[in-house]
């Protein structure tokens, strides 16, 4: 006899059975007691009655204890059938049942959807709130959109190729999490904002085509659609155009949502391209919500935004910034990449010249980014001067990637598409947290792990670090 999924058990009538479990609920008749007992699968009701020698065991057992079952699966009589049950036709009548483990009390229900408990409660105990099917099923779509993503970009020639984790400063437009070096006591090793570098230094080994499910690190203030680390689905391709990039992330979405949510309507394919000055002329955002109809939950609506301007000024601190990020290709009003009039206009004028960026819009939301590269040295440095750095502070930072591309750089492009923001529309939900495994709280801690918390002196001694003003740190910790 081999061990079965719960649901399996509705097509196995008159054979006998091994199932594994929780106890999801305990029904008492007084001779005869009820057990749903709960597994990924789903539900299956296994039933015993005062003739069996275990069934005062049966009797006290309690709600989230663990079992392991054997039994035969019968047909329940045509009145007692649940139509709300997959597995309501049938039951299991137990002939050995074992304990596997006892449980408390659960600090709260983990059979509803769970909206209605304190997130805070939910995030402490996540592990438990991961029991709930809204959760299960969250999770299993993500395990499956993110394996037809793979197989999808597989059958293309891209290679998914893993990048360091500890690195260097890349700039996103967000603080840097910084992880302090034993071996070389102050300094410090940065996560990730994205792997875009890494992926740029691919482009210049030839591997042509790369994709990566990367995790990212941002320090800034989470929102319901912001986690200070997030999944990207970052791909970057060599000898392409702008319309190669969009076109293959359109067909690879349409699919994956033909495929995993057959309900889903999009209401145009392709997804409309609209400049950046248009989406604000004619509706006020660059992440314009082009459903027609808002409140239907199944409809999706994608556009490309493109032809961002590529500087934007920073008022407060007087400077300019990209509108991505530096690495973008930027372009003259009129389309042309005559590098000597870029030159001049980035010396003179930069605010009059536009990017080669494109982002992604679903419903309103912002779901990816990306653009064509500069690979100019030349271009790139100046550039980095628009934004205020000194041209030794350049090569200091940046001197990898202008070396790199002295030794023949492809031209490339590339896109990442937030999948926690993806599924989290796909999903119908509220906030990306509730399409996350282990998420961080809105004040970006982890109840559960007590994260962030403090280290040992001896560990500082050992990086160089002291904390200053801990009575100050104290107090923040306290409220
Ligand atoms: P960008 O910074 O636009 O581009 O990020 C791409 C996409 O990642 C998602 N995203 C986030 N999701 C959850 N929490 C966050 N804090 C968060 N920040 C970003 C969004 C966003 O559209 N390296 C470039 C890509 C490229 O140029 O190829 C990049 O990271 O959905």
């Amino acid at each position: 006899m081999k061990k079965i999924w719960n649901l399996e058990t509705k097509n196995l009538i008159q054979q006998r059975v091994e199932l594994y479990g929780f106890v999801d609920n305990i029904r008492d008749h007084g001779k005869i007691v009820f057990i749903d007992l709960r597994d990924r699968s789903g539900i299956v009701q296994c039933v015993v009655d005062q003739n069996n020698n275990f069934f005062s065991l049966v009797k006290n057992l309690k709600p989230a204890s663990v079992l392991k079952i054997i039994g035969k699966v019968q047909p329940r009589p045509a009145h007692l059938e649940n139509p709300r049950l997959e597995t309501g036709k049938i039951e299991v009548a137990i002939e050995e049942i074992e304990p596997l483990a006892s449980a408390k009390d659960l600090p709260f229900e983990v059979t509803t959807d769970g909206y209605e408990i304190n997130e805070a409660l939910r995030l402490r105990y996540r592990y438990l709130d991961l029991r709930r099917p809204r959760l299960q099923k969250n999770l299993r779509r993500r395990h499956e959109f993110l394996l037809f993503l793979r197989n999808f970009l597989d059958a293309l020639g891209f290679l998914e190729i893993e990048t360091p984790i500890l690195t260097k400063s890349t700039p996103e437009g967000a603080r840097d999490f910084l992880v302090p070096s034993r071996l070389y006591p102050g300094k410090f090793y940065a996560l990730p904002q994205s792997p875009q570098q890494y992926k740029q230094l691919l482009m210049v080994a030839g591997l042509e085509r790369y994709f990566q499910i990367a995790r990212c690190f941002r320090d800034e203030d989470p929102r319901a659609d912001r986690q200070p680390e997030f999944t990207q689905l970052d791909i970057e391709m060599s000898y392409v155009e702008r319309e190669d990039i969009l076109n293959l992330v359109e067909k690879m979405l349409v699919e994956a949502i033909q495929n995993l949510y057959p309900q889903k309507k999009i209401t145009k394919i392709p997804f409309p391209r609209i400049s950046y000055e248009e989406a604000i002329r004619l509706y006020g955002s660059d992440k314009p919500d082009l459903r027609e109809d808002p409140e239907n939950k199944d409809e999706l609506s994608f556009c490309f935004i493109v032809d961002f301007p590529m500087f934007e000024w920073k008022d407060p601190e007087k400077r300019w910034d990209t509108f991505h990020h530096p690495f973008t290709q930027p372009k003259l009003p009129d389309d042309s990449k005559d590098k000597d009039e870029i030159i001049k206009v980035l010396e003179s004028n930069p605010q009059i010249l536009l990017s080669e960026q494109y982002d992604l819009v679903l419903n309103g939301y912002e779901i990816g980014g990306g653009s064509l590269r500069t690979t100019d040295p030349d271009i790139l440095i100046k550039v980095f001067e628009v934004l205020g750095h000194k041209r030794e502070e350049v090569y200091q930072k940046f001197g990898h990637l202008i070396e790199a591309f002295s030794y023949g750089v492809p031209p490339h492009g590339g896109i990442a598409p937030g999948i926690d923001r993806i599924l989290m529309i796909l999903e119908n939900e509220i906030s990306i947290r509730e399409v996350i495994a282990f998420p961080k709280t809105g004040e970006a801690r982890d109840l559960m792990m007590d994260s962030p918390s403090e280290v040992n002196e001896k560990e500082l001694k050992e990086l160089g670090i002291e904390i200053k003003g801990r009575d100050l740190k104290n107090k923040k910790d306290e409220k």
